[in-house]
């Protein structure tokens, strides 16, 4: 039988993102049945409301396409300025429009946010989720993941050697593949 597509969205777009390292992680740790996928944000220029009528740029139809193939998606995402960075809010948007063809409908997610301080992306983590809402995402309720001071979780290979959120973090993709085959 073919792998479970889910895709893992990241919401930094700088290199030696700590969100990025938290997927290679997951990627690494790929449950037997499925297949991980990034889907990159970086090139998706601002979305603009007159694309919908006026054709809009071809990375949008490649975006879009890559969400309709997946069956989920893993949400990591880190905060800025207590909210999700604008290249995530972005791609949400992107892929929502246009009006009726909303591609993340019904797709079942899950939100990890991080940061280097000791709030963890906390509102970040809601602000996504309360998009998700809106987007029709049914979204993993527990085990929420907040992950604080992300920086010290990994070593100078960028490998995640903190045990306990290896651990934490598996228990957690476990328990949203379970829920998302749910649907
Ligand atoms: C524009 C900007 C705003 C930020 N705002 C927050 C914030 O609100 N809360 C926080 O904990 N960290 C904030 N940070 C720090 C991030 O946690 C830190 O840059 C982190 O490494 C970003 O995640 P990444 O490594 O995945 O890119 C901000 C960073 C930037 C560049």
């Amino acid at each position: 039988m073919a792998a479970k597509r889910i895709g893992i969205v990241v919401g930094s777009i700088r290199k030696g993102a700590y969100t990025k390292k938290i997927a290679d992680f997951l990627i690494a740790h790929t449950p037997e049945g499925y297949q991980l996928e990034l889907i990159e944000i970086a090139d998706l220029p601002l979305y603009n409301q007159d694309y919908d009528t006026s054709g809009s740029p071809a990375v949008y139809d490649d975006f879009r396409q890559k969400v309709k193939a997946v069956a989920g998606i893993i949400f990591i995402t880190p905060e800025h300025n207590r909210s999700i960075p604008a290249a995530l809010k972005n791609a949400l948007d992107v892929a929502s429009r246009p009006y009726g063809k909303n591609v993340w409908n019904a797709k079942p997610a899950m939100v990890i946010s991080s940061s280097i301080s000791g709030i963890s992306g906390f509102g970040a983590n809601h602000h996504l989720r309360q998009v998700l809402t809106f987007l029709n995402m049914p979204t993993l309720q527990q085990p929420e993941v907040y992950l604080a001071n992300v920086q010290d979780y990994f070593d100078d290979n960028g490998q995640l050697v903190n045990k306990e959120t290896a651990a934490f973090l598996l228990e957690a993709l476990d328990a949203y593949i379970s829920f998302a085959a749910k649907f």
